[in-house]
C-alpha cells in the first residue's frame, strides 16, 4: 500500500430514532441555527416537523435556508452565506442529500470568509486557515457519502463549471443517519443514488496499486452489498435492513477509508460533472451512462483488476475464458445491471446536445489516477459512443 495519514472528523449517529435521541444535545452550544434543506421533500415526509419541533423545544432561533437545488450553484452558496451572516447563525444544520450537504459546506466557509470563495477555494485549491461555521447534517437520501467527508461539489453557472474540492476542515461535525428517513426517496433517485455509491467504489477499485491489499477486499464486499441491497430495496423500499445497508455503504464508499493507499481514478466523475454543468442531469444517471463505455475503453490497461471484478463481484466462472474475455464479461455484467435497474444508457436520454459534446469533452478534467489517462479526444469518442 502507499503511505497515508487517516483521520475522519465527523461523528456519526446511525439508526432509527437517532434524530430524536441526539439532536438536542448536538446543538447545545448553538443559539441560532441556519436550517438548510432542498425543494421541500422534508415538509412532505414529516422530517421538517420532527426537526423544527426538537429545535423549538430546545429554545433555538431557526433561520430557514430552503430551496437548495440538485447540483447546487455558487449563487445559492452566496445566498446561504448572506443569511448566516445577517442572522449571526452559530451553526448550520443541513437536512437532505449531497446537494444540501455540499452547498452548506461551502456556506460554512463563505460565511466566515471575506473574499470570493469560488476563486480562492473551488477554481483552484486553497488553504483554510480559519474556523468555518460549524456544520451538522441530517442525511435523508443515500448516495454521495458527503456526510463523512470534506468534499463539496458546486456548480458555477456563469462559468459552466461543476467542480468538487475536498477540505477536511469542512467535514460536518456530526451526521445523523436514520435509514427510515430514506423510505420516502423516489424510486428513481434511490436507484441513481445507489449507482453513485457503486461508482465511488469502482472509481477507487479500478486504480493502482493492484497488488493484494485490504482496500480492494473491502471494496469487493461493499460492491456486492450495494448490488444485493439495491435489488431488495427495489422490491420493497421499506425494507429497513436494505435501506440501512445502502445508507452505510454510501458512507463507507466516501469516508476515505477505502481510498487509503489507492491512487483513485474518478475520470467518470470528471466527465459526469461537466455533463451536469451543461445539462443539469442527475449525477447517478450520468455515471450509469458513462461507466461501461469508459471501462471498455480502459480495461486492457488494468486487465488483472477487471478479471478480479468479474470473478469476485459478479461471480463469473472462468470456464475456459481468456483474461480479456473474462474482463469483458464483468463489464457486460455491470452494463446488464444498469439495464436491470432501469437507469439511462445514453447521453441523449440525459438531454445532452450532440452539437455541444466537443465543448463539454474539452472542459473535462483529466485524472492521473486512471489506468489509462484520457485525452480530450478520447473523452469525446466516449461521449459520442454513448450518445444514442
Ligand atoms: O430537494 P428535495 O425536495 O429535498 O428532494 C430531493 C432531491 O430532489 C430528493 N430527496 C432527498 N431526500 C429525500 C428526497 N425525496 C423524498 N424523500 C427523501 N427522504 O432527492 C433528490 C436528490 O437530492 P440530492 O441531494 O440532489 O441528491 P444526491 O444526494 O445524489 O446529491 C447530488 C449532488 O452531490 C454531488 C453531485 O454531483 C450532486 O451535485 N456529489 C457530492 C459528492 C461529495 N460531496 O462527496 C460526491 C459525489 O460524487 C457527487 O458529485
Ligand atoms: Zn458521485
Amino acid at each position: 500500500m502507499n503511505n497515508f495519514i487517516f483521520q475522519n472528523a465527523t461523528k456519526v449517529y446511525f439508526g432509527k430514532g437517532c434524530v430524536k435521541e441526539y439532536l438536542t444535545c448536538l446543538t447545545n452550544d448553538a443559539k441560532t441555527i441556519l436550517l438548510a434543506y432542498g425543494g421541500g421533500s422534508i415538509k412532505k415526509n414529516g422530517v421538517y416537523d420532527e426537526i423544527t419541533g426538537i429545535l423549538k423545544e430546545a429554545g433555538k432561533t431557526i433561520v430557514e435556508f430552503p430551496g437548495i437545488m440538485s447540483n447546487p450553484t455558487y449563487a445559492k452558496v452566496q445566498e446561504g452565506a448572506k443569511l448566516a451572516r445577517e442572522n449571526n447563525a452559530d451553526m448550520i444544520l443541513a437536512v437532505g442529500g449531497g446537494s444540501a450537504m455540499d452547498c452548506c459546506k461551502a456556506v460554512s466557509l463563505a460565511a466566515r470568509y471575506n473574499g470570493d470563495i469560488w476563486d480562492d477555494f473551488w477554481a483552484r485549491p486553497g488553504v483554510i486557515d480559519f474556523e468555518p461555521l460549524p456544520l451538522g447534517v441530517v442525511v435523508t437520501v443515500a448516495g454521495t457519502g458527503s456526510e463523512c467527508n470534506g468534499g463539496a461539489v458546486i456548480t458555477n453557472e456563469e462559468k459552466k463549471v461543476k467542480t468538487g474540492r475536498d477540505y477536511p476542515a469542512l467535514n460536518p461535525r456530526f451526521a445523523l443517519m436514520d435509514p427510515t428517513y430514506t423510505f420516502s426517496v423516489p424510486m428513481r433517485q434511490m436507484i441513481s443514488g445507489s449507482f453513485d455509491i457503486l461508482s465511488h467504489i469502482m472509481e477507487t477499485y479500478f486504480s493502482e496499486p493492484n497488488e493484494d491489499n485490504v482496500s480492494d477486499d473491502i471494496m469487493e464486499a461493499l460492491m456486492k452489498s450495494v448490488i444485493r441491497n439495491l435489488r431488495v430495496a427495489i422490491k420493497n423500499p421499506e425494507d429497513y435492513t436494505a435501506r440501512s445497508n445502502l445508507m452505510w455503504d454510501a458512507t463507507m464508499a466516501e469516508n476515505r477509508i477505502i481510498k487509503m493507499g489507492k491512487k483513485c481514478d474518478f475520470e467518470c466523475h470528471n466527465m459526469e460533472h461537466q455533463l451536469g454543468a451543461y445539462t443539469n442531469c442527475n449525477h447517478g444517471c450520468g455515471l450509469a451512462v458513462l461507466h461501461p463505455v469508459y471501462y471498455r475503453h480502459i480495461y486492457k490497461e488494468g486487465l488483472p483488476k477487471f478479471v478480479r471484478f468479474a470473478e469476485n463481484v459478479w461471480g463469473i466462472a472462468r470456464d475456459g475464458k481468456t483474461d480479456e474475455e473474462l474482463a469483458l464479461a464483468g463489464i457486460e455484467a455491470l452494463a446488464a445491471f444498469i439495464k436491470e435497474i432501469r437507469l439511462p444508457i445514453t447521453l441523449k436520454e440525459l438531454g445532452a446536445d450532440k452539437a455541444q459534446l466537443k465543448e463539454i469533452a474539452d472542459s473535462c478534467g483529466i485524472s492521473q489516477g486512471s489506468y489509462k489517462p484520457m485525452t480530450h479526444e478520447e473523452i469525446l469518442a466516449i461521449f459520442q459512443e454513448c450518445y444514442e
